[in-house]
């Protein structure tokens, strides 16, 4: 997709506090002077949140409302046709805003009385164990810049349109907001680096990218997925194996690309025996048993 593409652009705080975002050449926005200072001063607002603030506020430009717009829309038409029922309902149920995009603040303010979930900004990259750990606590830790206006149809790079219109919509939902929790617990549980891994490798192969059979079709419930109006396209195309913990914590996967690999679950029951009873028991030893 893009050259030299990478997930998370990292971020550097100097010794003055100034923030700074390094987009790779090849980054659609690298050329950009205009959107790497947005991406400077909203990763410097995560930067400087202190928890239990209220959640920094972004003044978003007309071109970011923009993309938020046409992304929305051309999301919304194919959430309909690809989208399992449950996302659809638990979207319907969180009422986002389609016309401009909406403060982490107003989305954490519209979940937390549905599921508890609560939502943190994030910089750039947060370590695995924070991330996956600090789900167990209902915390879901979310960039807010966006895509560059000239790619909307995919970012490598996780944005506020992913985090938003892809994992808040499935947070919404009693039912993944349960998923999310247990794989928070598990990333609490397990001590070993591997078996870290492996947790979130099976929550990459569910929760980002987890495709399900209802009524005699494939239908998407990754938030990865469901954030990506030209990945949307795509997946029912790719090679969709049966959904298999073993299998999905040791698969290998290329961030920068459409997924080729897809596991399937044949249900929302079958999802939570496999995935959510996977999480809800694992341990260091039960992993390195799957893993060897
Ligand atoms: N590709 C997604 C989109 O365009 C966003 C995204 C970037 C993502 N990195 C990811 C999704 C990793 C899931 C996992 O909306
Ligand atoms: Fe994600």
């Amino acid at each position: 997709m893009f050259e030299e593409a990478q997930y998370f652009s990292p971020v550097n705080e100097d010794e003055h506090g100034r923030v700074t975002v390094r987009l790779a050449r090849g980054h659609p926005g690298f050329a950009d002077p205009a959107y790497r200072e947005r991406r400077d001063l909203i990763a410097g607002l995560a930067v400087g949140h202190r928890r239990g603030d209220p959640l920094p506020e972004v003044a978003y430009t007309g071109e970011e409302q923009e993309v938020w717009r046409l992304v929305s829309a051309e999301l919304a038409s194919r959430h309909r046709r690809y989208a399992v029922r449950e996302f659809l309902d638990a979207k319907e149920r969180l009422g986002l805003p389609e016309d401009r995009v909406p403060q982490l603040q107003e989305v954490s303010d519209l979940l937390e009385p549905l599921t508890g979930f609560r939502y943190l900004p994030a910089a750039g990259l947060v370590p695995l164990r924070e991330f996956y750990g600090s789900l167990a606590d209902g915390l879901f830790h979310s960039t807010q810049y966006l895509r560059h206006h000239s790619m909307p149809l995919y970012t490598p790079e996780p944005d506020v349109v992913h985090e938003v219109i892809g994992h808040a919509n499935a947070l919404a939902s009693d039912r993944f907001a349960a998923l999310y929790r247990a794989a928070g617990e598990a990333a609490r549980r397990v001590e070993g680096r591997e078996a870290l891994e492996f947790v979130s490798r099976v929550f990459w192969f569910t929760m980002e990218f987890g495709v399900l059979q209802e009524g005699g079709e494939l239908k998407a419930y990754g938030a990865g997925i469901l954030s990506s109006y030209g990945e949307i396209e795509e997946f029912r195309a790719m090679d969709v194996r049966p959904l298999d913990v073993r299998e999905m914590g040791s698969a290998d996967y290329d961030i920068t690309k459409y997924q080729t690999l897809l596991f399937r679950a044949e249900s929302m029951d079958h999802l939570e025996d496999v995935a959510g009873g996977f999480w809800e028991a694992c341990d260091d030893d039960s992993i390195a048993a799957l893993a060897v």
